[in-house]
């Protein structure tokens, strides 16, 4: 008999200690609803659409849901513009997928500022179009959000259940997406992430930061990285992959998906060079905020917690130099194939 009278062989081991017991046949009926939830969520939603398949995360969505034998459709924006509605509905109804993954957005943070109507039709209005058709269709929804919709007020990773206070036009977008996904779908997976980094940047117009830090350093000119903010630099495969680990077990709310380490810009600059071999070459110094203006106000500290996405089993994510070396093997492989 242990203490306050709970048995030490289990709940049905010893005399009835009814709160105990209780206690355990609602856990164990939680447990068999999520793996019943699990298995439902596998056999209703084996065929999946990717929108914003050219974009860092769209690819490795694709990529990952067909290596796990998804039937899996993939459309870039010159295939499906989310801002028309009547062109979601025509491309999405005759595939009638299971799952929707909306991995297309307006990313052009400082951008926005001046257009913040262009950044508000795709990361907002847009996805009212696509949670419509998901509604339409009894299709599960996963949407992808950021970091920016935070302060970076408070210090410390951010959890789910901190309060949103985006700071800028790109923020309030992001935020009014979350809020259209969840008006209109009873359940969608809404993934907050921070600082995507993937092979895919090595194609778009736009590239990630690690691009742009090889660019760079590939001038020969001095580098200046603000060191007085802090995010959560996250590689697109493993993020691609933990989502779907999300949605196999029927998980939906809000989840945060940031890379193992939080890190100032300069600091992940740091990482960059001295993963790439390149830190004795490059000519990198650390700035501020103050010192480096630009046209969108940024959370100083947006750095993500992972921990309700560990709690409910999934791995961490490694920390930044593992992410960069996978990153960097990835982008050797992609050069290499393409020289060939
Ligand atoms: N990148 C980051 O650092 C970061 C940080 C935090 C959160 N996130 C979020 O993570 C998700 C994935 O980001 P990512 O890095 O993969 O972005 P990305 O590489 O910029 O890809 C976004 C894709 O969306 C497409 N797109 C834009 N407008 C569209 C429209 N009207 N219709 C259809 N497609 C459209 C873009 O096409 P075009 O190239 O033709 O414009 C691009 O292929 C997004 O929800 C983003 O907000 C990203």
């Amino acid at each position: 008999m242990g203490i306050n009278g709970a048995t030490s062989t289990g709940p049905l081991g010893g005399p009835c200690k009814t709160k105990f017991h209780l206690l355990w046949i609602v856990a164990a009926c939680l447990d068999r609803m999520r793996a019943v939830r699990g298995i439902l969520v596998l056999l209703m939603a084996r065929k999946a659409a990717v929108i914003g398949s050219g974009g860092q995360l769209g690819v490795e969505l694709v990529k990952e849901l067909s290596r796990r034998g998804y039937e899996t459709i993939g459309w870039d924006r010159s295939q499906l513009d989310i801002t028309d509605n009547r062109q979601v509905d025509s491309v999405l109804t005759p595939w009638d997928p299971g799952i929707v993954f909306n991995a297309a957005a307006y990313n052009q943070v400082d951008v926005a500022e001046s257009e913040p109507l262009a950044a508000f039709l795709v990361n907002a209005l847009a996805v009212r179009n696509l949670a419509l058709a998901c509604r339409q269709l009894d299709a599960r929804f996963v949407h992808f959000s950021t970091d920016y919709v935070f302060d970076g007020t408070a210090g410390r990773p951010y959890t789910e259940s901190d309060a949103t206070h985006p700071l800028g036009a790109y923020g309030v977008s992001k935020l009014a997406g979350e809020i259209y996904a969840q008006a209109y779908l009873d359940a969608p997976l809404i993934v907050r992430t921070s600082g995507v980094f993937g092979p895919g940047g090595l194609r778009t117009a736009r590239g990630n930061f690690v691009e742009v830090m090889l660019r760079l350093a590939r001038s020969g000119t001095p580098i200046g990285v603000v060191e007085d903010h802090t995010a959560s630099p996250t590689y697109a495969p493993l993020l691609a992959a933990r989502t779907i680990d999300l949605v196999e077990r029927g998980e939906t709310g809000v989840f945060h998906i940031g890379g193992g380490t939080p890190t100032s810009w300069y600091r992940y600059a740091q990482a960059i060079f001295g993963v790439a071999q390149l830190d004795h070459e490059v000519k990198l110094h650390a700035t501020s905020e103050r010192a480096y203006r630009t046209a969108a106000h940024r959370p100083k500290f947006s750095a993500l917690s992972n921990s309700r996405m560990e709690s409910v089993g999934l791995a961490a994510m490694p920390p930044l130099e593992d992410a960069l070396r996978l990153y960097f093997a990835a982008r050797e492989k992609m050069l290499s194939s393409a020289q060939a």
